[in-house]
């Protein structure tokens, strides 16, 4: 049964000036509409920022340990709720069950981080330079954030902001994506459920220029005060520029294109089950998702043997059942893997299924899970001999794709793995410490594995990425306080009179010519 989703500002629907109902279908089974949403327009997701504005001062005043608890309170909803929401994660966007539940204990890890928080949110004592003068720092909420989600990670990246943003006392407009509104509105009515006052969290529903163009709305306004967003390099960069001309700087999460280095003495099976995982898992649509092996010459052809095997083998089809992956999350994912597809060139080996393209009865796959005609579902392809200069090797392919390619010297795995431009998550399969340290000190990715996939980043530690995968902002762990929080310093003197900083020190006079005399 499609469930109607409207957006909630400040407690209460809102229907939506748009008559425009979007539907959030199962990508698995077509047939099956999962949810009709009501899109909203700028002026009501404007309208939501000013909800949000008028009720951060309220929420910045309950204590922050209180703030804490309701975030310990979501933490136990979720995981109560666990279940039913992986299902749904499942159902609305074909994400694996079983990764669909590691997704959400993601949310349930990030606030398990910060429900202690809210006891801490340390500011500094700091001695003055004068006597009878204290100095101090606190820090402050940012105010009102809005953020823009994809839906490959429908509820676990947006709580690794939603969350942190409110512990620290902002309050929120959620735009998740309109193909992920169910599992956006289940969490959404997860975490209301924890009590928090009207205006605190607000979520709207909107196409991708209201959303802009309410942004703009709301920053000229004066009712929006961060921006954070997770989707394309294109849209980031965007959002960077309207963000810049207001004097903000967003938390972006963008693209990337994210290199694996084989090196001669790596592990081989380690690796192929690392590539097989960041490159085919969730159809290849992360962020982190692997996109080009760069393997040393000598172990090339037994590496792509290999990996060829464990890709012709795996299982792939519908997402309740135990698969490596199943359909790409929405129509408008599966047509841009299409165009992606055709940067294929004649000088690719191609490897890892039985076709290219849309998995269906007239183009099979052995093995697969269920019925392929139901849904979006496509083959591994595996792209062997990919150059420097092929688009295959440059672009972002967020879909089940994988380039090949070789390398003789190390220097020259290290300007394959930054040549794309991104700069997200990098790993690296060897046994040679030197390798290791010679890979993070080269390679200009945030993220960094050694002997692990480019995906499966742990929620405490900075994700994000720089180059085209970012602006250096980083979600996550004690970091992402910096993005939701401004430094305060506040200087208090009470000796009674003025005392001139740098003027009014005192000083004790050394002798710098002093030698010793041995
Ligand atoms: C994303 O693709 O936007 O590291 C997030 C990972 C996940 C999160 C990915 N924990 O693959």
């Amino acid at each position: 049964m499609a469930r109607s989703i409207v957006s909630t500002i400040n407690g209460r629907p809102a229907p939506g000036s748009a008559e425009w109902v979007a539907d959030s279908s199962n990508p698995s089974q077509l047939s099956d509409v999962v949810a009709k949403v009501t899109l909203a327009d700028a002026g009501i997701f404007a309208e939501a920022c000013a909800a949000a504005k008028q009720a951060q001062p309220l929420w910045a005043d309950i204590p922050a340990p209180v703030r804490g608890r309701t975030v310990a309170s979501i933490g136990r909803i979720v995981e109560a709720n666990k279940e039913a929401l992986a299902r749904l994660v499942t159902r609305e966007l074909g994400k694996p069950y079983a990764e669909a539940l590691g997704e959400v204990q993601e949310i349930i890890d990030t606030c398990d981080f910060f429900l202690g928080e809210g006891r801490r949110l340390y500011g500094q004592t700091v001695p003055s330079e004068m006597p009878d003068k204290q100095l101090f720092t606190f820090r402050v909420p940012v105010g009102t954030a809005a953020i823009v989600t994809a839906g490959n990670f429908p509820v676990a990246v947006p709580s690794w902001y939603v969350i942190p943003a409110l512990v620290t006392g902002n309050t929120v407009v959620w735009k998740p994506a309109e193909y992920a509104a169910a599992s956006a509105m289940a969490l959404f009515e997860l975490i209301q459920a924890a009590g928090l006052p009207d205006g605190v969290l607000n979520i709207v529903f909107a196409d991708g220029a209201a959303t802009f163009d309410g942004l703009e709305e709301a920053l000229q306004a004066g009712t929006l005060d961060k921006i954070g967003f997770t989707g394309s390099t294109a849209v980031g960069s965007r959002i960077g520029e309207l963000a810049g001309r207001h004097l903000q700087s967003p938390c972006l999460e963008l693209g990337g294109k994210n290199p694996m280095v084989v090196t001669p003495d790596a592990d081989l099976h380690l690796a192929v089950e690392g590539a097989l995982f960041s490159g085919f898992g969730t159809a290849g649509q992360r962020c982190t998702s692997l996109g080009t092996v760069i393997v040393h010459e000598s172990v090339h052809d037994e590496f792509l043997a290999q990996f060829a095997a464990a890709a012709s083998a795996a299982a792939v089809g519908d997402p309740a059942a135990d698969v490596l992956y199943g359909p790409m999350l929405d129509q408008k994912f599966a047509s841009r893997f299409e165009e992606y597809l055709g940067w294929i060139q004649p000088h690719h080996k191609i490897l890892g299924s039985s076709a290219i393209g849309r998995i269906t009865a007239a183009s099979p796959r052995a093995g697969f899970v269920g019925d392929p005609d139901s849904g979006l579902f496509y083959h591994p392809t595996i792209a062997d001999g990919v150059q420097a200069d092929d688009a295959l090797f440059q672009q972002e392919t967020f879909g089940p794709i994988v380039g090949v390619t070789t390398y003789t010297g190390f220097d020259e795995a290290i300007a394959l793995a930054n040549a794309p431009g991104y700069g997200l998550s990098a790993s690296i399969y060897t046994n040679n410490p030197r390798e290791v340290f010679g890979f993070r000190r080269g390679v200009s990715a945030g993220m960094l594995s050694v002997n692990n996939s480019t995906s499966g980043a742990e929620a405490h530690l900075p994700f994000g990425g720089n180059g085209k995968s970012g602006n250096g902002s980083r979600q996550s762990g004690i970091w992402v306080l910096d993005q939701f929080t401004r430094w305060q310093a506040m200087n208090w003197d009470y000796s009674g009179h003025l005392q001139k900083a740098q003027m009014d020190v005192t000083e004790i006079t050394a002798d710098l010519e002093f030698r010793l005399t041995t």
